[in-house]
């Protein structure tokens, strides 16, 4: 493993403060220089299946009151046996990532904000319980609304508690998303201002889970507290240009609607 750098109080709370723009030279940003950005999505290989997901159009989701999901969010830690829907996990990836409208090739708006529109993320699915789907890990592609299967999986609920520390609420979840970053999707316009912004992407992905799940009788719980290498490699992921970043287990709970 490389030596990690050394970080402060004093260089933690600069990171937080938005002081870098005065330091960085956009001028050299790659986007400056004409270079072609990075893809908003990240291929599937050739050869690999392909499942597509419902569409709003088609699914039945039934529609929740926006204050109510709002009263009612919060951190759930435990999850019945139950099943998600493909209907749902179709749901929960279009509120957390969906496609609102392909501007061009290097812009795509989605249901989340993200600074820059960069959208830097890729969502993967730890998928145990999920109807019509076997156990493993699958990547969800935004542009078509699909799902690419990475590798299945039997033992996935001991590797989701062993890769985030012991958390064994994690290794219940029906359905635990993972997202990775790839960091030069908004390095390729912001340069060394990019972290902040990323971090700051991050919450408001995990946000609409949150509501999102409200909405279906589902609970979920942010984890930030996990360990690199197990993540990076349960999804085969290189930890550098791709690394894990947020996860959250979603699972049905028993007071939901
Ligand atoms: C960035 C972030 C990281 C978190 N990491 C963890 C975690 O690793 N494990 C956990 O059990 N909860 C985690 N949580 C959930 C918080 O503990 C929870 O949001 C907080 O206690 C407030 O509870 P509430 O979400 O029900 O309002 C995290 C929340 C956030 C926003």
């Amino acid at each position: 493993m490389k030596k990690p750098p050394t970080i402060t109080t004093e260089s933690g709370r600069y990171f937080l403060t938005d002081r870098i723009r005065e330091a960085v030279n956009f001028w050299v940003s790659p986007q400056s220089r004409g270079e072609q950005p990075p893809p908003v999505q990240k291929p599937a290989p050739p050869g690999s299946r392909i499942i597509p997901l419902p569409g709003r159009e088609s699914w039945s989701i039934p529609p929740c009151d926006l204050q109510s999901a709002i009263a009612g969010r919060e951190s759930r830690r435990s999850f019945t046996p139950e099943a998600l829907s493909i209907d749902e996990l179709s749901f929960l990836l279009w509120a957390t990532q969906g496609v609102r409208q392909v501007l061009h090739e290097a812009a795509v708006l989605r249901t989340v904000p993200s600074a820059g529109c960069r959208h830097p993320f890729e969502t993967y699915l730890a998928l145990v319980r999920v109807t019509g789907l076997e156990s493993g890990i699958y990547r969800y592609l935004p542009l078509d609304h699909s799902l690419v299967l990475v590798r299945e999986i039997l033992n996935l609920p001991a590797q989701l508690s062993a890769v985030t520390h012991g958390q064994s609420f994690a290794g219940q979840a029906a359905a635990t998303f993972i997202w990775t970053v790839i960091p030069a999707r908004t390095e390729w316009r912001y340069l060394e201002a990019s972290y902040k912004v990323i971090a700051l992407d991050a919450g408001h992905v995990c946000q609409n889970l949150y509501l999102a799940c409200e909405a279906i009788g589902a609970g979920t719980c942010a984890i930030a507290a996990y360990n690199q290498t197990l993540v990076d490699g349960l999804l085969g992921v290189d930890g550098e240009e791709e690394f894990g970043i947020y996860l959250s287990p979603v699972g049905k709970v028993a007071d939901g609607r």
